[in-house]
């Protein structure tokens, strides 16, 4: 018989990763709670004119990654292939346009895009997602900023290096990408193929080419900053303001070009240290332009998207320890076959009363329940037999002391609650 696997690009989070992913997720709720945001649940597909009329337009690596197909119904879907056109539809469509503004929302959930995948780059990642909808006051720049900053001391990051852009607007844009393509192709002959093909679809991608000899020959090359509009200018120089007088480190990257197509004036990103090519933990940006395209008022918007994966390995490969997950203290052993409907009831109630209990399985001497005991980091094993049910008695062994105790049936629950919470 075929023998499965996974799809390329997929990844099984098992058990032993569970607390890393646990304490990236609880830290981000708390942080965005602590903030003002609010939770917003969203499908997982979504009419595939939500990515393509929006990030994945023409020319973008998104338009050819996305997860998309015709339904039974002829409908064309597309697998979540980012979040923020999927918010924004959301904000449309329940009218949250009336809510004061702006609305602080985040959520949770897979992303599909069909890369090549490496480590840190997967077909099926998830995000942490944020987004501040209903507002142009630089401060809603910094406040998503402060909520990524914050994040990285609390998850006790080394070595994280905050990296931001202004991409212009319509007004500045179209004239400084003239502008760069025709310092590009004045040095065409100096450029890799696969920066040729960039320049020909999405000219701003080729700022972002590793290829050898370009950080040479885009060092003199025209740097968006120098080319933005009043507005846009002004708006930048506020949040650096802002960023100053909090003493927050950063650098202004003029590389930076994110690869959606509905980014305005802010861009930035947040890199870790030690986790390979694939180092951005935090992608974000201002799309003040996104709204009108779904069809709805303008409302101008910013936010970031977070790979929780690439946490879980800076976590990893930083050695930031999180806390183990709580796993049952009690494990009832049954002594002799004739305790086992006892056994099971006390279980039940053990359980009911609160308490994480284990149930033992198959007929087997306490020997071996005290060994599955142990190795299930157990606390406490009671023990019921046919001695301990006539005499209305458990006995209690507290694994660490190696010590046994009778303890009234009646009393147990109360008695092991007690010593349970006491650590
Ligand atoms: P993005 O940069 O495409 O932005 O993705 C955001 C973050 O998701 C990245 O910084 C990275 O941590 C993670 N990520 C992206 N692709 C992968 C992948 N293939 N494997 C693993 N992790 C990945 C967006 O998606 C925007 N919607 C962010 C945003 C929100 N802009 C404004 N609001």
């Amino acid at each position: 018989m075929t023998r499965y696997q996974r799809p390329t690009g997929t990844h099984d989070i098992l058990p032993q990763d569970q607390p890393y992913w646990d304490y990236v997720k609880r830290t981000a709720r708390s942080l965005a709670e602590r903030m003002g945001f609010e939770r917003l649940d969203l499908p997982t597909f979504e009419y595939t004119p939500v990515f393509d009329k929006t990030a994945a337009g023409e020319g973008t690596d998104l338009s050819r990654e996305m997860y998309s197909f015709q339904d039974k119904d002829g409908q064309e879907i597309t697998f979540r292939a980012e979040f923020t056109a999927s918010v924004m539809r959301a904000f449309i469509e329940n009218g949250m346009y009336v809510l004061p503004l702006p609305v602080k929302l985040y959520s949770f959930g897979s992303v599909f895009r069909h890369e090549k995948p490496q480590q840190g780059r997967y077909r099926e990642h998830q995000q942490f997602n944020v987004e501040i909808i209903g507002t142009q006051d630089p401060l809603a720049d910094l406040e998503v900023l402060l909520l990524a900053e914050r994040f990285c001391a609390e998850l006790g990051y080394k070595g994280v290096s905050f990296q931001i852009n202004s991409t212009g607007c319509p007004a500045c844009k179209p004239a400084y990408i003239e502008k760069l393509v025709d310092y590009l192709q004045a040095r065409h002959d100096q450029l890799a193929p696969v920066d040729r093909d960039r320049l020909e679809r999405n000219p701003l991608r080729v700022l972002d080419s590793k290829e050898p000899g370009m950080d040479a020959l885009l060092a003199s090359a025209p740097h968006i900053i120098e080319h933005l509009c009043d507005d846009c200018r002004d708006h930048f120089a506020e949040l650096r303001a802002h960023l100053d007088r909090l003493k927050k480190p950063y650098t202004v990257n003029f590389r930076l070009v994110r690869g959606l197509d509905y980014y305005t004036k802010t861009v930035f990103e947040v890199w870790s240290e030690g986790i390979g090519a694939q180092n951005a933990v935090f992608g974000g940006g201002r799309y003040d332009g996104l709204a009108e395209m779904l069809g709805g008022p303008p409302t101008p918007g910013v936010g970031f998207g977070s790979g929780l994966e690439r946490h879980v390995m800076t976590m990893q490969t930083q050695g930031v320890e999180p806390p183990p997950l709580p796993r049952p203290p009690i494990f009832v052993a049954v002594l002799g076959e004739k305790a086992r409907q006892a056994a099971i009831d006390l279980t039940v109630e053990l359980r009911d009363s609160g308490l994480g209990t284990w149930m033992s399985f198959g007929q087997r001497g306490l020997k071996s329940q005290l060994r599955e005991a142990n190795k299930r980091d157990a606390r406490y094993v009671v023990i019921l037999g046919r001695d301990e049910i006539e005499a209305r008695q458990a006995t209690v062994r507290d694994m660490a002391q190696a010590e046994q105790v009778s303890v009234p049936l009646q009393e147990l629950a109360e008695w092991l609650k007690a010593r349970v919470s006491q650590t």
